[in-house]
């Protein structure tokens, strides 16, 4: 219906809101995407600008995709169906890819955006929240063994479908589809990084900078 393509259509504007460079340019002066490794997202700006606008970015990208994916409770639940319905996931997961797409390429940002982590971290909160959890404990284990954010969200990808298939055993098929798509996604978008990594040139994050 008219009503759910405009939901879509809000998703891409919401994720399209740039916060790393906006924040960035507000509160710094400073295009995030010309430090660092270019990304205009919340480990980047925590790289150039510290930890407080770096936590302010995680947030706020993360809160892009959960509040993107629940568009669906405003406009799904009367089309799809009931919210444990294939159809009204479907929709859901639909809402926040799309909303990962205008975080990769924003509208109101030239197109460059972020890799989408924290954005589609927002997304599997709102549908899979204990796959979610996993889906942290990961991250901060990587993180904190190796140091590398982009190895961490790799990996933290990759337990997602894993945890989707093997722990929860989710009966929705389209969720361990959306779930290996993100993996897939995941490494097109960190291509860079996958190189630097196995180079060893991927710089290491400083968990306990003062600033
Ligand atoms: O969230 C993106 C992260 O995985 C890597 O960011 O800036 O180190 O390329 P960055």
């Amino acid at each position: 219906s008219i009503y759910s393509v405009s939901a879509l259509l809000f998703a891409y504007l919401f994720g399209s809101i740039p916060t790393a460079v906006w924040i960035g340019q507000a509160f710094y002066g400073i295009d995030v995407r010309e430090y660092g490794s270019g990304n205009a997202g919340a480990t980047n700006t925590f790289r150039v600008l510290g930890k407080k606008a770096g936590i302010a970015v995680m947030l706020l990208d993360i809160f892009k995709g959960y509040t993107a994916t629940n568009l669906a409770y405003l406009i799904g639940l009367s089309v799809t169906g009931p919210q444990n319905s294939v159809q009204f996931v479907n929709y859901q997961l639909a809402l926040g890819i799309t909303a990962v797409m205008g975080h990769l390429f924003p509208v109101f940002a030239g197109f460059r955006g972020g890799k989408g982590i924290a954005t589609l971290f927002g997304m599997i909160l709102a549908v899979q929240s204990e796959a979610a959890m996993l889906c942290v404990l990961t991250f901060v284990i990587v993180l904190l063994i190796s140091k590398y954010v982009s190895l961490s969200s790799i990996l933290a990808g990759f337990s997602f479908p894993l945890s989707v298939i093997f722990i929860f055993q989710s009966p929705i098929r389209s969720v361990v589809l959306y779930g290996m798509s993100i993996c897939v996604l995941i490494l097109v978008t960190h291509q860079k990084n996958i190189e630097r990594l196995l180079k060893g040139k991927e710089s290491k994050v400083n968990l306990f900078k003062k600033k």
